[in-house]
């Protein structure tokens, strides 16, 4: 309740006038240091709202008389980068592999933006090292589906397969089950094969199963998976006298693709990656341990 302003006895300073249950306040000036580096801070708030980017204009925004962006200072820096690297690159982009291969400096460069290509764009899916997972080819393992020359893997990331690329990498499986080209026994059966071929027979497959099996492989399967179950590169067609699968290598994985197919898709790089980067990674992957 507003009371009287009185000089305080005490003290001898006038009093607000506020009064709480009894309890009066002292109209204390502020410190004069205090209220000095206020008004300090309030200019120079003002002279940073006029120098750099401030206040928002709607769809714009006030951008300083200094013109200060720190996006632009990033693009400056990766300008900067790229054209420091630019000489190297575009090398690697014009020189043939064995070239490459012979000069170890831009040997290493390749080798470098390789693997920050790989750790980049493809770790997700064939995981770190090229390790692979389920459906996604284990890159270091040299179980090649599409071929293993450092120029067969370059044609491979240029257009992906499946990508929907016009030069895409296609390979098809028909869908054995799902379009009832087999009966479900005769998956069972030729499944029974495919894990003698595996080189991990399931136990307790009757013999009489697995001849049948075979017979509906030289029937059904030789075609793309070739006589002797060594696939083939041209059709995409992976091994399946193999230990390494690219769907794993359970009985039921193999009844699951043949009845029906994933047919997984691997992107095309060469809108998205420039020429130099895909040839390092080319470089890269080749040199992962599997290269042929
Ligand atoms: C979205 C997931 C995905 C990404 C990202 C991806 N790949 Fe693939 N990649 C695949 C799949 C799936 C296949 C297998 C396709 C098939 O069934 O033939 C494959 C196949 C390949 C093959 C062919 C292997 C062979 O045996 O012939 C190479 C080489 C390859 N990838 C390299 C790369 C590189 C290098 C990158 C990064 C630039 C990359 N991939 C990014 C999914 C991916
Ligand atoms: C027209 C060609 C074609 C025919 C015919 C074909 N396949 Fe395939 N097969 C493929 C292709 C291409 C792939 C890889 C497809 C994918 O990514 O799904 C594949 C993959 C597989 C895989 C997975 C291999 C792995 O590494 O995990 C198995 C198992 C398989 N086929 C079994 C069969 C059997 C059994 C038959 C016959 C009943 C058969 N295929 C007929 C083309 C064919």
């Amino acid at each position: 309740m507003p009371t009287k302003i009185e000089k305080d006895s005490l003290t001898g300073t006038n009093t607000t006038g506020h009064d709480w249950d009894g309890v009066r306040e002292l109209d204390n000036p502020l410190p004069k240091w205090w209220l000095y580096t206020w008004l300090v801070c309030i200019a120079w708030a003002f002279v940073w709202f006029v120098l750099y980017p401030s206040i928002p204009l709607g769809t714009t925004y006030w951008h300083g008389v200094l013109g200060a962006s720190t996006r632009a200072e990033v693009d400056r820096d990766v300008a900067a980068v790229t054209a420091r690297r630019a000489g190297v690159m575009n090398k690697i982009a014009a020189e043939p592999y064995d070239a490459i291969r012979a000069q170890p400096a831009l040997l290493e460069a390749a080798q470098t933006a390789g693997r920050i290509g790989f750790a980049n764009n493809c770790q997700p899916c064939h995981g770190a090292g090229g390790g692979g997972a389920i459906g996604y080819p284990a890159l270091a393992a040299g179980a090649w589906i599409w071929g293993g020359r450092v120029e067969d893997i370059e044609l491979t990331l240029q257009h992906g397969i499946r990508s929907g690329d016009p030069d895409a990498r296609i390979g098809q499986m028909p869908r054995f089950g799902a379009d009832g080209i087999l009966t479900a026994p005769q998956i069972e059966q030729v499944a029974d094969y495919v894990m003698t071929l595996y080189q991990t027979p399931r136990k307790d497959a009757a013999e009489a199963d697995v001849k049948a099996g075979a017979a509906l492989y030289a029937e059904n399967c030789v075609a793309c998976h070739g006589e002797n179950a060594k696939g083939n590169r041209e059709l995409g067609a992976p091994a399946l006298a193999s230990r390494v699968h690219l769907y794993g290598g359970a009985r039921e994985q193999v009844v699951a693709q043949i009845t029906q197919p994933r047919l997984g898709v691997m992107p095309a790089w060469n809108q998205r990656l420039d020429a130099a980067t895909i040839k390092s990674l080319a470089l890269y992957v080749h040199d992962l341990g599997g290269g042929e």
